[in-house]
């Protein structure tokens, strides 16, 4: 015998379920995403763009630059390694991820505050001139 459900129920459960699609969508985040490195030679833009003990998030690429000493620059995953939100901020020497709050050491990507357990995955680069390139 097949169960029952009354039609109160029914749109209850859908009403809830697409709650959570949207809150979901709304944050940006997913479970477990993770983001590769972009392919060699992929423009990460200009060192004077990169403030000195800051960085910025390029939302497009999921990744991060930072740089944490004068003339250090490093990437890092956009993507959070709690449930893959994008972070979106770099302040006071950390990026933030909007989700959770998690917060990563911009000079090798580890974990500052939680949820999150695992670091940022760093990507290598190299600066050519005044541009920052993926290695
Ligand atoms: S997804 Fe939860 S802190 Fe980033």
């Amino acid at each position: 015998m097949s169960p029952t459900y009354s039609r109160r129920a029914v749109l209850a459960g859908t009403g809830a379920a697409a709650a959570a699609a949207a809150t979901a969508a709304l944050s940006g985040c997913e479970v477990a995403r993770t983001a590769d490195a972009p392919p060699s030679g992929t423009s990460l833009g200009r060192t004077a763009d990169v403030p000195v003990g800051g960085g910025h998030v390029l939302s497009d690429l999921d990744v991060v630059v930072t740089q944490p000493e004068a003339g250090t620059f490093k990437a890092f995953s956009a993507l959070c390694t709690h449930r893959g939100c994008r972070v979106d901020e770099v302040s006071d020497g950390e990026i933030v991820c909007p989700c959770h709050i998690s917060r990563f050491a911009i000079s090798d990507g580890s974990v500052t505050f939680g949820p999150a357990d695992q670091p940022l995955p760093a990507f290598k680069l190299k600066v050519s001139g005044d541009e920052i390139m993926v290695a």
